[in-house]
């Protein structure tokens, strides 16, 4: 894994109140004390405060699942880079499958949005992915490689190390269905050829796998060399599971 800091992130969707939230955290925080590890928790926005003051002093990062591109205006439902930050949040995952397939994100709303997190000091989680259609017509790489194409547009080739790119198969998205190490390897070995490609400091970039990733595989898939973290859905949501994936990072 080069010398490149483990990233395991919890991406808990449109799950947790407030309470729960807090009770995550406050079983989490003892078990993952020794972590040498980046541990980032992405809560929905409504616990996004709570989660944050809990963990302040500890190693543990808070992220938002979302971000609108400008700061303020009329964009109902919306929630901005300096909104964020305000909160001591510091990073944003963008372009999750979720988003682009049920709410329309696009490509070139994602050109915008990258930048703007990286100007604004949110680290981005930015996520890319195929569907399974894509995967069986041997397109996998032709996707991958026009969303980072896309996406990173408008980001200076020397600041691409400061993005974290999540590699999410679609059909692996809770559906129980992980990607084989040696499709996991593959992929996110291409990912990182295509951000050297672009002019980034390649060996710096943490790339993660996301999809189905479980206490019972994580330690296999975090060991392969160009997977650095990992994303982690359904099984984020129980702390004890998500500590057992972060000490699968070592
Ligand atoms: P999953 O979700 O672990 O439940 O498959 C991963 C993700 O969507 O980030």
């Amino acid at each position: 894994m080069a010398d490149r800091t483990p990233y395991i992130a919890a991406n808990w969707k449109m799950n947790k109140t407030v309470a729960e939230a807090a009770e995550f955290v406050d079983a989490l925080l003892p078990r993952i004390a020794a972590t040498q590890s980046d541990v980032v928790i992405c809560p929905p926005f409504t616990a996004l405060t709570a989660v944050v003051e809990r963990r302040y002093g500890t190693a543990v990062k808070v992220a938002a699942q979302n971000m609108h591109e400008e700061d303020s205006g009329a964009f109902t439902g919306e929630v901005s880079a300096p909104m964020l930050v305000e909160l001591d949040v510091e990073a944003v995952v963008l372009g999750h499958s979720e988003r682009r397939q049920y709410f329309g994100e696009t490509d070139e709303a994602l050109a915008r949005k990258v930048p703007k997190a990286l100007a604004a000091g949110l680290e981005p989680i930015l996520c890319v992915g195929e569907s399974e259609q894509a995967r069986d017509d041997r397109e996998t790489e032709a996707v991958l490689e026009r969303q980072l194409q896309a996406d990173l547009a408008a980001v200076e080739s020397g600041d691409i190390a400061r993005v974290v790119i999540a590699y999410e198969p679609i059909w692996a998205i809770g559906t129980g269905r992980t990607a084989s190490p040696e499709q996991a390897q593959e992929a996110c070995a291409f990912i990182r050829d295509v951000v050297r490609m672009r002019g980034a400091a390649a060996d710096e970039v943490r790339i993660l796998y996301g999809g189905s990733v479980k206490p019972a595989n994580a330690a296999e898939l975090l060991a392969l060399p160009d997977v650095d973290g990992a994303l982690v859905g359904g099984a984020a949501l129980v702390a004890e599971d998500f500590a057992m994936i972060v000490d699968a990072a070592g």
